[in-house]
């Protein structure tokens, strides 16, 4: 096992690899459409920054990558990308995702009445970067994970970067265990995820820091 900087002809095979490294988690699929699902939590993060794009490798064969920025705050937001995504790809003919974006409709609508919040971004100066990580199953219990966020904190540290934040679901209690033991604190609030359903279950956002 193997981890080491993106570079650009891991391209497709990282695309193959996003469409099934999130198996199991209680984000595995959001609208369940991949091509917009990946114009939104991965191209941008190749085509903007592949300096803070890291992958675990098993000979020749990508098993784990993680996705990081730098500065939040310099990045286009997740609701700009997931417009641009619909706009672009149109996803609307899948049930899954008429399904999931009405449903996203009306938590955001009933939070509002009950003067509740929704999960949203964290822009707070003293952790200005964030990642998302995805390690496939066969991989997972290798130390992959942590290498790849190894890597990760070796760029923060080079770039003088005062803090990262992530932001997981408290129904993912494996991510959230391995968080912590790579050195990051529940932050906030635990606000409802509009649209997501985990066991049928509704979910809920945990945002995470750690500072350097
Ligand atoms: C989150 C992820 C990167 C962690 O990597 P990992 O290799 O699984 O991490 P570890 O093996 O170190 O396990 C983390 C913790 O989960 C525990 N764990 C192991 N197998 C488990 C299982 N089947 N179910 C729940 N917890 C489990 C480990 O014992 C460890 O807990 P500990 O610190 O108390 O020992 C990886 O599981 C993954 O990519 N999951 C799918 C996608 C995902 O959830 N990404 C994060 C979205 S924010």
């Amino acid at each position: 096992m193997q981890v080491r900087e993106f570079k650009d002809t891991d391209r497709t095979q990282l695309r193959a690899l996003f469409e099934r490294a999130g198996q199991g988690a209680p984000t595995e699929s959001l609208w369940g459409h991949t091509d917009s699902e990946a114009a939104v939590y991965l191209d941008p993060y190749m085509d903007r920054e592949p300096a803070s794009l890291f992958v675990a490798e098993d000979a020749g064969k990508l098993v784990g990558y993680l996705t990081g920025c730098v500065n939040t705050a310099a990045f286009p937001g997740e609701d700009a990308r997931i417009a641009e995504a619909l706009r672009r790809y149109r996803p609307f003919r899948s049930r899954q995702a008429v399904a999931f974006f009405g449903r996203s409709t009306f938590d955001v609508l009933g939070a509002k009445i009950r003067r509740r919040t929704t999960a949203g971004e964290l822009t707070d100066p003293q952790w200005p970067a964030h990642l998302h990580i995805n390690v496939a199953s066969e991989a997972r219990g290798t130390g992959a994970a942590a290498g790849l966020m190894n890597l990760w904190f070796d760029r923060l540290r080079t770039e003088r970067v005062p803090g990262c934040h992530l932001q997981t679901l408290v129904e993912n209690g494996r991510a959230a265990k391995f968080f912590e033991r790579m050195g990051f604190t529940p932050h906030g609030a635990t606000p409802q995820v509009p649209g997501l359903r985990y066991r049928g279950a509704r979910v809920h956002q945990l945002t995470m820091v750690r500072s350097f």
